[in-house]
């Protein structure tokens, strides 16, 4: 398909990869509206349970693109190009969202985009509110992108052209982050709670140990067990200092999130730096990425809260460059559970 030059194009993304179900709609890459519908049935088993996931998508897809459809004040056919995630995710999840994007589409006679996952969090510091105006990441830069499934070093040489530098070697920062919460009896999703307490503790109480890997990988499991073996020792802290047992694992999560990626700023000459994901809102993780900023002279970007955790608008702006480079889905692309951030 030949895309006409300088005509914008309005784009409806489908975000269905894990717990959210989210619905945006972009004029290029601008999001003129952005809706999640969080599903809060997860919360009492202490983790996402992939079944309960697929059928609560199967309920919130229709009501959250109509939702975003109207708060944009548009309408089906204003839409020029349907961006879906195809994966990494988990597949119930991943399928609502596949056959919803696909079978809109027939409906609708407009193309597919199907987008990574990865890439998404990556571009969503090209998503734009309506009338912002901020500097953009140069190429190449680099983004440590961080969630409850990933922990990737990312280097990026264009908007569709990325590889993978480093990443973990078990546990995601996240799922550090929501483990070391169930041991407390902290509820689920654990990170945002471990970031607020942690505001009123000491980072430095307590040591817990640095997962000890080569290059630029990562390792947080053997975190895990020490705080469960810390905890075995001495529970009554759960109860007197949550707040410095918070402070402490955070401190222990990010400076070794952040040891890695200056190591790859230094290794690479890179001096242009981002973090995505939804760890990427933690607190500590970006006042920490704007000292090592200042202090080595990077340019740093931390994107928006909105597109920090799962979001669709992340998923319209990879949609976008895509349709820009003529790069559109087929109806017989499948759902993938797992794909290199490399797979576009
Ligand atoms: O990107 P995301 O929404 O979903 C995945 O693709 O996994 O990331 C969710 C993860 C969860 O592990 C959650 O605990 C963590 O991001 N998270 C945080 C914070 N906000 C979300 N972790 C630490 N501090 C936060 N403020
Ligand atoms: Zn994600």
């Amino acid at each position: 398909m030949m895309v006409e030059d300088n005509k914008d194009i309005t784009i409806l993304s489908i975000e269905s990869s894990c717990d959210d179900t989210s619905a945006a709609i972009l004029v290029n890459n601008v999001v003129v509206s952005n809706e999640i519908a969080r599903q809060h049935i997860h919360e009492k088993y202490g983790g996402v349970v992939p079944e309960l996931a697929s059928r609560a998508h199967q309920q919130n897809i229709v009501p959250v693109v109509d939702v975003a459809l109207k708060n944009a004040k548009k309408t089906l056919e204003d839409i020029d190009a349907i961006a879906y995630t195809r994966g990494p995710g988990l597949m119930g999840s991943l399928l609502v969202g596949v056959s919803f994007a696909k079978g809109l589409s027939q409906a609708l006679e407009v193309p597919l985009l199907d987008v990574n996952h990865m890439q998404a969090h990556v571009l969503a510091h090209f998503a734009l509110k309506p009338e912002e105006k901020r500097s953009l990441p140069q190429f190449p830069f680099l983004c440590l992108t961080v969630s409850g499934g990933h922990t990737q070093i990312v280097l990026i040489k264009d908007h569709l052209d990325m590889s993978l530098i480093g990443s973990t070697r078990d546990d995601a920062a996240g799922e550090a982050f929501d483990k070391a919460a169930k041991l407390m009896g902290v509820p689920y999703p654990g990170g945002p709670l471990i970031d607020k307490y942690a505001k009123e503790g000491d980072p430095l109480k307590y040591r817990f140990p640095k997962g000890k890997v080569d290059g630029y990988d990562y390792s947080f499991s053997g975190l895990k067990t020490s705080i469960l073996y810390f905890l075995q020792k001495n529970p009554e802290l759960i109860e007197t200092n949550l707040n410095d047992l918070c402070a402490s694992i955070q401190y222990t999560i990010v400076s070794s999130l952040m040891a890695k990626l200056k190591k790859a700023a230094k290794d690479f000459g890179i001096n242009e730096v981002a973090i995505a994901g939804g760890v990427s809102a933690n607190s500590y993780l970006r006042t920490s990425l704007v000292e090592a900023g200042k202090e080595l002279g990077w340019n740093v970007h931390i994107p928006d809260f909105q597109f920090c955790t799962d979001n669709a608008a992340m998923i319209g702006v990879a949609g976008y460059y895509q349709y820009l480079n003529g790069e559109f889905g087929q109806l017989s692309d499948k759902a993938v559970a797992r794909a290199p951030i490399s797979l576009k």
